[in-house]
């Protein structure tokens, strides 16, 4: 017997109106996802939900249904308009967003598991995926639970880090739910990449620490993991950007999009200039996200022996590579800073943005706790030219790029290229 896939239940949306699939997990802080469904339709988009079953122990999906798009789901089985709703629902969404992510629905997708609705509807997309993880503090900073939030990430996935506050049983500590608005806010910024905000645009990206050869094994460098530069990156090709990324290291690289990179390779700040210097002259976006060494030396050819006593290293100045490109920038080019900083953040990256002349700046308190150097999450303030500065609050590096190039893309001249 042919199956004819009846019509749904409800108008279908005209395809330009962004389709939410919004997923919801057992927790507590499934009651905040209510509000969040309702800023999401405020915001115009066309919202699916999906319950596991034990989200219903927390929130009725009656209560969802009344505010949503079309009714509830909670079931692989139980969906009388089609036999295969996950396929459905992962297909036509132009973002998949669950809030809550539990420990468990973490785990089950990491490792693949399909065995509920949302899950497998997680599994049948290819639409960016935002997984807004809250539990407990101990559950949170299991290593299970970061490793399995690792692997998502590197696949592409975009994790928005839960806060700090008050938890359920008078708890206190990380792993509370983000506010509605913070998440509805990142959603648009998704949706808007989905829309492909950068298409057309050529972006260049330059990552990690530069290393300085003492000699041919030792070096002089830095802490920085390139990580914030990559996702960087990855965010730029998500949103539709031709992307370029002059870098000191290469991973870990979201897989997704890896392919549609051109990187170079390269060690020192004066191999970072020359191809940030070759590679600008044809960039709309250039966006030093590395962390160049401001000091380098001429190496030795051959390994400093010990016996010969403390090495007197001769340190000289490098140029500055983002002053440098800044000079050569060409009409209508949008060119990104950083600072890394670990005092009176704001007011040495108002300065650091004055001098060096960029058009955003993208301050880091690389001495606080989860920011910068190593760490999967960030929280930065990005200063532009005018306006007052924005603090985007701790989130993985993913979503803090969505941030900085929802701004970049703001600011690009309109109607190019
Ligand atoms: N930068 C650069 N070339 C350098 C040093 C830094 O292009 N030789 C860029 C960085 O990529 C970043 C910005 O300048 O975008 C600020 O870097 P940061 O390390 O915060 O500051 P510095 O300019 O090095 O100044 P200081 O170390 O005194 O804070």
């Amino acid at each position: 017997m042919t199956w004819t896939p009846s019509p749904m239940p409800c108008a279908t949306p005209s395809s330009s109106i962004p389709r939410i699939v919004l997923g919801v997990a057992g927790g507590i802080a499934a009651y905040k996802s209510v509000e969040l469904l309702r800023l999401l339709r405020d915001r115009g988009y066309h919202v699916a939900c999906v319950l596991t079953p034990d989200a219903t122990r927390f929130v009725g999906a009656v209560t969802f249904s009344a505010l949503a798009s079309e009714p509830t789901r909670t079931s692989l089985y139980n969906d009388p308009t089609t036999p295969i709703p996950h396929t459905y629902l992962g297909t036509h969404a132009s973002v998949v967003v669950v809030a809550p992510a539990t420990a468990h629905l973490i785990a089950r997708y990491a490792t693949g598991l399909a065995d509920d609705l949302l899950t497998a509807t997680l599994l049948a997309t290819r639409a960016p995926v935002l997984l807004c993880p809250a539990m407990h503090t101990e559950m949170w900073e299991q290593p299970s639970v970061q490793e399995n939030l690792a692997t998502l990430r590197r696949r592409g996935v975009m994790i928005l880090e839960p806060e700090s506050g008050p938890l359920a049983g008078g708890d206190e500590g990380a792993g509370r739910l983000p506010e509605p608005e913070t998440i509805a806010e990142l959603v648009s910024n998704i949706v808007d990449g989905y829309r492909g905000v950068l298409s057309g645009r050529r972006v260049l990206v330059s990552a990690g620490g530069t290393r300085e050869a003492i000699d041919p094994v030792r070096v002089i460098s830095n802490r920085s993991s390139g990580r914030q530069g990559l996702a960087l990156a990855e965010v730029a090709v998500r949103l539709g950007a031709q992307v370029t990324l002059v870098s000191t290291v290469t991973t870990p690289l979201a897989l997704d999009v890896a392919q549609a990179i051109d990187v170079i390779h390269v060690e020192n700040a004066a191999e970072m200039h020359e191809a940030m210097q070759k590679r600008s002259v044809d960039s709309d976006v250039v966006i030093m996200a590395a962390a160049v060494a401001d000091f380098t030396l001429t190496p030795s050819n051959v390994k400093l022996k010990k016996r010969d006593g403390v090495p007197q290293l001769q340190l000289m100045a490098v140029a500055d590579i983002v002053s440098d490109l800044v000079t050569r920038r060409h009409e209508g080019q949008l060119i990104v800073g950083f600072a890394a900083e670990t005092s009176d953040v704001l007011k040495n990256a108002a300065a650091k943005m004055r001098d060096k002349g960029v058009d955003l700046l993208i301050a880091n308190d690389v001495a606080a706790p989860g920011v910068g150097f190593g760490h999967e999450t960030n929280e930065v303030v990005i200063f532009a030219r005018e306006g007052e500065p924005q603090r985007i609050s701790l989130r993985s590096k993913e979503a803090v790029a969505y941030e900085i190039l929802a701004r970049v893309a703001a600011l690009l001249p309109q109607g190019a290229p």
